[in-house]
């Protein structure tokens, strides 16, 4: 790779309605932090932004049930997701909220321009009121059978079976989810987004993509342009971004839909990040023509927002589909190189669930152990490309044998033995055969862990990364340097020498995996300067939900420009003082998995 690309990484926004649970972040978090870093090393420019999604029924739903306003829970669980993500490591370069005003005038604008090329028409509607209360009931708290595969617990708005969109009008016996009466439709006027406008254009889009995306993402977004018909894009709500027209802004019971705004959220935060950097235009590298390129990380419920409704919007904003037209105040704008979703975690047999308590918060999980052995796991064993199970026996045995004992060890008696017996790096006299063979290969995984994160195969790309460590490890004790100390102490310098490279090329390939061990490596052999940055929590100023004033509310931001990780073998430094290691990950003793399974059935805290 020769000259540096623009990678915006646009990770899925979690709904501000509760702590995240390890199931969310196998699906959006931890891949999209593992390509993120893996880029930025191979020397490209990465733009990583993301939130917190706010508005919509979710929301409205848990505030109704807490005696809070919507605001006010968005606030809570901004803070709260923001902490737990930093927590994780995962290097956003901006992660903000949908509800700023920044985000209202992007979405905003975007709107506009489908308005003016006619993308957007209006469309009287059945919309759901409840009989007893008068209110209007939004899709999600309606439930019923699903009018495509027959599934009994469809929601109004989605089937969770099928992954098919819907309308609550469409299911069949609808009922309330909050009181289970049977809702009444009465006429209500919305905004249609014309998606069949894009049917063509989008169709070519993905006929590019053959090969380049996941099989089973590909082949969900080609059937869903089958049979597009026009969406909604407004509700019936009070709570979310109002509607940039005439006669429309002042009802405060017409909000456009949730989902509209917060696809736009990907282009508001690269827009917001821009400004925080002192230049406001900066995001157009990321956006427009040339070599800009962007990578949608979710889990699957997530796709055709992102592989069919997104898309539209870009398109349509653009002057791009069936009805021509000009683009918007902001130009042109790419749609996605790339939908990388991922199929769904359950946990112990189980769905994740908060209310069943089947559940394990990342909180919870980082108080008792360490990020890295979690985005081990989850890059290791979780669900890239089917749908995987999370159980304490499988976490504590990985944890147990390819962290400690494979990586770990390696790193500690490598390390370990070149302090005690030379004090520093060892200059290496003449390489063997196997010295030769064992350091080609370390630098050859280079290419092949490469490739493979280029194209999100992780556990492919991990596999290769840790065959590394399994042949270092080999080498190590096939030369036992420890007998060579006073039979040929040159030869224990070289073989130390050898193995010290190997953990140097092993931590390098490793980085974007377990980036918080990988500084302590890069530290521990003298290396210098900031390896793989961190992010941290600071603070935005806006108005939020549409107040009055400017507030501070937090963000995730980092300083990733400084790393000096990069993605080749880099030699070790001959005279690096070196000091005996402290173990780079804690063992877990096996009673971890009875106390885990004995919280997880509530019988302990
Ligand atoms: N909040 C949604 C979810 O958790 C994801 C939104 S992704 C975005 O399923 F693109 F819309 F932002
Ligand atoms: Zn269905």
């Amino acid at each position: 790779m020769s000259s540096k690309r623009h990678i915006l990484t646009a990770v899925a926004w979690p709904y501000a309605n509760g702590p995240r649970h390890i199931g969310h972040v196998s699906g959006f978090g931890v891949p999209s932090d593992v390509f993120s870093r893996f880029q930025r090393m191979s020397g490209n420019h990465v733009l990583m932004v993301s939130g917190t999604d706010e508005h919509g029924t979710p929301i409205q739903v848990l505030a109704d049930q807490e005696g809070v306003t919507p605001r006010e829970l968005a606030d809570r669980y901004n803070q709260v997701i923001a902490e737990d993500l930093v927590g994780l490591g995962l290097s956003y370069d901006l992660f903000t909220r949908t509800t700023t005003g920044n985000h209202y005038a992007v979405v905003q604008q975007l709107f506009t321009a489908l308005h003016d090329n006619g993308y957007v028409f209006t469309h009287t509607t059945k919309g759901a009121v409840s009989p007893s209360t008068g209110r209007t009931l939004p899709d999600r708290y309606i439930e019923g059978t699903c009018p495509i595969c027959g599934y009994d617990g469809a929601r109004g708005d989605q089937c969770d079976n099928c992954g098919n969109q819907l309308d609550p009008i469409d299911l069949i016996g609808p009922r309330s989810r909050i009181n289970g009466e049977t809702p009444e439709f009465i006429d209500t006027e919305h905004f249609m987004l014309d998606l069949p406008a894009f049917a063509e254009v989008m169709g070519r889009w993905l006929e590019g993509k053959e090969g380049d995306w996941r099989p089973n993402v590909l082949k969900f977004s080609r059937n869903l342009l089958e049979d597009l018909q026009p969406r909604a894009v407004t509700r019936d709500l009070n709570w979310g971004v109002p509607i940039p027209l005439d006669g429309w802004d002042e009802n405060p019971n017409k909000r456009l839909y949730v989902w509209f705004d917060a696809v736009i959220g990907y282009l508001s935060a690269s827009i917001e990040w821009a400004k925080r950097t002192g230049d406001p235009e900066a995001w157009r590298l990321w956006w427009q023509g040339g070599d800009a390129e962007s990578f949608y990380f979710m889990g699957k419920d997530n796709i055709v927002f992102h592989s069919v409704i997104w898309p539209a919007i870009l398109l349509g904003a653009s002057g791009e589909g069936d009805r021509g037209g000009d683009p918007g105040p902001l130009g042109e704008l790419d749609v996605p190189s790339e939908v990388v979703s991922s199929e769904f975690l359950t946990m112990e047999g189980q769905k994740f669930s908060s209310s069943r308590r089947v559940v394990i918060y990342v909180r919870d999980f980082l108080q008792r152990y360490s990020a890295d052995a979690l985005r081990y796991y989850i890059m290791a064993a979780g669900p890239e490309t089917q749908d995987t199970d999370f159980t304490w026996s499988e976490f504590v045995r990985r944890n147990n044998d390819e962290l400690v004992a494979a990586w770990g060890n390696l790193v500690n008696r490598s390390v370990s033995m070149a302090a005690k017996n030379i004090g520093h790096v060892p200059e290496a006299g003449e390489l063997t055969g196997e010295d030769e063979q064992v350091l080609a290969a370390s630098r050859a995984a280079f290419d092949a862990v490469g490739t493979r994160l280029e194209r999100s195969q992780f556990k492919a790309a991990l596999q290769e990364a840790m065959r590394t460590v399994a042949e270092a490890n080999k080498y190590i004790s096939d030369q036992a340097p420890w007998a060579l100390k006073k039979t040929d102490p040159e030869r224990m310098a070289t073989v130390l020498h050898v193995a010290l490279q190997l953990v140097k090329d092993a931590n390098t390939l490793l980085t974007p995996f377990l980036p918080e061990s990988a500084n302590k490596v890069h530290a521990m052999l003298g290396g210098e300067g900031q390896w793989s940055g961190m992010p941290r929590l600071e603070t935005g100023h806006d108005t939020i939900g549409g107040s009055e004033e400017a507030v501070d509310y937090t963000v995730i931001t980092g300083d990733y420009a400084e790393d000096v990780a990069r993605w080749n073998s880099e030699p070790i430094k001959p005279g690096t003082p070196l000091e005996r290691p402290k173990p780079l990950f804690a063992k877990l003793d096996q009673s971890v998995v009875d106390e885990e399974l004995a919280r997880l059935r509530g019988e302990i805290d």
